[in-house]
């Protein structure tokens, strides 16, 4: 995130509405009321200098911050701001008398799932979390695997965790969506892919490493692009994939619960195993954060596939606040989106090189890795 619209895909409207935009903001036309600050200090708080760099921003969100500025009179925004918006109708959710067989597949929409959730953002132990949680559900077995036993389940879903530097985040992760997903009927397990050594941090070349060590665990057919940090606040937001790749994390509490540009694809997101080999997974290239999910979102376009997304209100995260930790930014993500459709070939899962360090807790898999630039060869990495 962070880096949308590399000069040469941004349409010619939207640098006429950002530098109007800021015209107006200078000659005072403009209110600049809290949201809009808010807006522009994310901006600000993840490394874009706006001014100086104005094409960097996301425009679709300039855009309509642009649009609720003209149109509204600042009173009131044009994008979806209603918290109150209501839940798809339950009626669509099966009853609670509803049974189904062990012999079935699992029914997406179960009476199990209630919607809202309670997000508690209170740190614990992962000692507790995991007794806590085997406590609740004997089934699940070293690693945290788990599956239904009362349906079959209709996806096979490995949840796969970047993650470096943030031990306080993974129990709180881990108490949140493993109830969800046990009440999503879904069968998965946990694979936390940690980087270690001194190279900045590569979430999306540890999700190339978690997604080929869970398919050499087990024949998973779904893998979820997961966050440490982002805590799902309504489990009818189904964690299966579909035929399209999914975008589960729409409405963010960081970006005020607006998808802060069309081509947003981060936090957490979701492919079928079919649909991230054919896109040839995540790039290895961006060393350092922002931009890897943008690249994914263009690879995913290059494929020919639509992005799904949960509607209304299942789509709102709650992110655990942080400060990037003194991980580095990625500067030269800029250079490489551009050319995202010319390295979709040549950089992803098929150059992918790594020796991992495997061990298993009660709740996930220890994946460590030490990540080099000379593990992924390529020319123009600066
Ligand atoms: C903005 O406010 C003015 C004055 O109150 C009003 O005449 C105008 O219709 C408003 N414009 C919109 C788009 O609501
Ligand atoms: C917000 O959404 C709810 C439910 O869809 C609707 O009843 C309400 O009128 C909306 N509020 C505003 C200010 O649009
Ligand atoms: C949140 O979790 C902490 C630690 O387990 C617990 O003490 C606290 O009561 C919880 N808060 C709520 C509101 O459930
Ligand atoms: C995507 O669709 C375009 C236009 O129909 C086609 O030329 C291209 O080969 C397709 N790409 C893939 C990867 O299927
Ligand atoms: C994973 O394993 C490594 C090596 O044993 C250990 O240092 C690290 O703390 C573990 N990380 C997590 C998240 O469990």
């Amino acid at each position: 995130a962070g880096s949308r619209s590399s000069a040469s895909n941004l349409p010619k409207h939207s640098y006429i509405s950002i530098f109007n935009f800021f015209d107006k903001l200078e000659m005072g036309l403009i209110q600049f009321d809290t949201t809009i600050n808010e807006y522009l200090f994310m901006v600000q708080a993840t490394g874009i200098h706006i001014k100086d760099n104005v094409k960097n921003i996301g425009v679709q969100v300039l855009e309509q911050v642009v649009r609720g500025g003209y149109n509204i009179n600042g009173t009131d925004y044009a994008y979806d701001f209603n918290l109150s918006e209501s839940d798809v109708p339950p009626t669509t959710y099966l009853p609670d008398s509803f049974t189904y067989l062990s012999s079935q597949i699992c029914p997406e929409r179960l009476p199990s799932m209630k919607g809202r959730l309670e997000v508690n953002m209170s740190e614990m132990a992962l000692e507790d979390v995991e007794r806590f949680l085997l406590n609740a559900e004997p089934t699940m077995t070293l690693g945290g695997y788990w599956k239904p036993r009362d349906c079959v389940p209709r996806w096979k879903v490995a949840i796969l965790v970047p993650f470096r530097n943030r031990h306080e985040h993974l129990p709180i992760l881990l108490r949140h969506l493993i109830p969800a997903l046990q009440r999503q009927r879904l069968q998965f397990a946990f694979y936390v892919v940690e980087q270690v050594g001194s190279e900045p941090f590569n979430r999306a070349m540890l999700f190339n490493v978690g997604f080929r060590e869970a398919m050499r665990d087990l024949d998973w057919d779904c893998m979820v692009f997961h966050d440490v940090d982002h805590m799902l606040e309504n489990d009818r937001n189904y964690y299966g994939c579909g035929d399209m790749p999914r975008h589960f994390a729409v409405k963010l509490n960081k970006y005020s619960y607006m998808l802060p540009y069309n081509e947003f694809f981060g936090g957490v997101s979701g492919l079928t195993v079919e649909q991230f080999t054919k896109i040839n997974g995540f790039p290895n290239a961006f060393w350092g954060w922002g931009g890897e999910d943008d690249d994914l979102w263009n690879r995913v376009q290059y494929a020919n596939y639509t992005v799904s997304r949960p509607q209304g209100e299942l789509g709102r995260y709650m992110s655990i606040p942080h400060h990037h930790r003194g991980e580095v930014q990625f500067l030269g993500r800029y250079t490489l989106l551009r050319r995202s459709k010319e390295r979709q070939s040549l950089d992803g899962l098929n150059n992918l090189q790594y020796s991992p360090l495997l061990s298993r807790r009660p709740l996930y898999t220890n994946i460590s890795v030490s990540l080099s630039r000379k593990l992924a060869p390529i020319a123009d990495y600066n």
